[in-house]
């Protein structure tokens, strides 16, 4: 079977939708066709400011949701990154291939080391997007042409590129190691808007709470903010993200959570108002979120078998990475233990 793998930060208490229609619940689909790897990235989460105990709440607490989801342990290879020694040691091998210019012209340092100037951000940050290559190139098939897909939203493009670039350079120089992987972006819900800001992504760090669904609010919440999302003057029910951002956000959304096309969603509001629109959204919200909200808080509420189903996810993560590494220590010439 042909592999896929993705990863997903543990830096907020609760996914949001973009995490979880950009990239998590593709995930699900993926696990029967492919053999899956998917992952916390708990390295990648320590590279800006946070707490510990914050940070090993939110850990499990992103397991949680991804088996609420309906990844399924039988099916995928669901585990923690900093639990596979692996990733680091293969990120440093890949960070000597790296050029300095390269590197700093990964857009994702720059927009975030902005807020605080790039002087006070973390080398661990400038270097985020070569430990992303390494947690992908770790699970490369084996060479032949089998394809190896990476489910993400759009915001992750660029690190995807840089991660082909790298694997071409090293088989180059040390002979054939790694698949290149494919970015594997579903135009539809590539990049899902903030609803107070709808020209704007959805985004961990927005600015404002009212604008990020997040897949663990409580039913008010969730319905007070999909009721006040931002929309226009006008008052027609249309697809066209140039000139009515909010609403084709709120169209494209129901799309997905619903699987109605958005043409029979226009036609199914023809002269209806935005409020229709919204009470129609939050109610289809509710219903998928439900499930998943409950699911996750049972999974959390026996945080030592939560720790025992990582581990046998990151047991198994072991076992092809190490294998990987074998052939990466060979092929760069370090000397094998005598
Ligand atoms: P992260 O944790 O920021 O986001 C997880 C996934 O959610 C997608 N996403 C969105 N999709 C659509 N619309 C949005 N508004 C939106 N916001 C986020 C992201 O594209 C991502 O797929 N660098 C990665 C984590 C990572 C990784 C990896 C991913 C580390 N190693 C290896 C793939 C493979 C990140 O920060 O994702």
């Amino acid at each position: 079977r042909p592999r896929v793998l993705s990863g997903i930060q543990p830096t907020a208490d609760s996914f949001h939708l973009g995490n979880y229609l950009g990239a998590v619940r593709n995930w699900v689909g993926l696990q029967d066709s492919h053999e899956a790897f998917y992952m916390v990235v708990d390295m990648h989460a320590i590279t800006v400011d946070y707490d510990p105990e914050v940070l090993r709440q939110r850990i499990r607490r992103s397991a949680a949701q991804l088996f609420a989801v309906g990844l399924e342990p039988s099916r995928s290879t669901v585990f923690v990154q900093s639990q596979v020694h692996e990733h680091a040691e293969l990120a440093w091998i890949l960070g000597a291939l790296t050029g300095f210019g390269e590197a700093s012209r990964m857009t994702q340092f720059k927009d975030k080391s902005a807020k605080h100037g790039t002087q006070a951000a973390s080398v661990g940050l400038f270097t985020y997007p070569i430990l992303q290559a390494a947690d992908i190139l770790l699970y490369t098939p084996p060479l032949g042409g089998k394809d190896f897909q990476v489910p993400v939203g759009e915001d992750q493009r660029q690190h995807l590129e840089l991660t082909r670039t790298l694997a071409g350079r090293f088989n180059h120089r040390f002979g054939p190691t790694f698949v290149e992987p494919d970015a594997h972006i579903l135009k539809s819900t590539a990049k899902i808007q903030d609803l107070q800001e709808p020209e704007r992504k959805m985004s961990k760090s927005s600015s404002s709470p009212q604008g990020i669904i997040d897949i663990l609010d409580e039913p008010g919440p969730l319905k007070k903010k999909i009721m006040r999302a931002v929309t226009d003057a006008e008052t027609e029910i249309r697809y066209d993200p140039e000139t009515k951002p909010g609403v084709s956000n709120l169209l494209t959304i129901m799309s997905a959570l619903g699987g109605e096309p958005i043409e029979g969603l226009e036609g199914h509001f023809a002269g209806a108002g935005y409020g229709q629109l919204k009470k129609e959204l939050a109610e289809l919200a509710l219903e998928t979120f439900g499930p998943i909200r409950e699911r996750t808080l049972e999974l959390l509420a026996d945080p030592a078998e939560l720790d025992r189903m990582l581990a046998k996810g990151a047991e198994r993560a072991s076992e092809v990475a190490a294998g990987t590494m074998d052939t990466v220590r060979e092929r760069v010439g370090y000397l094998r233990r005598g």
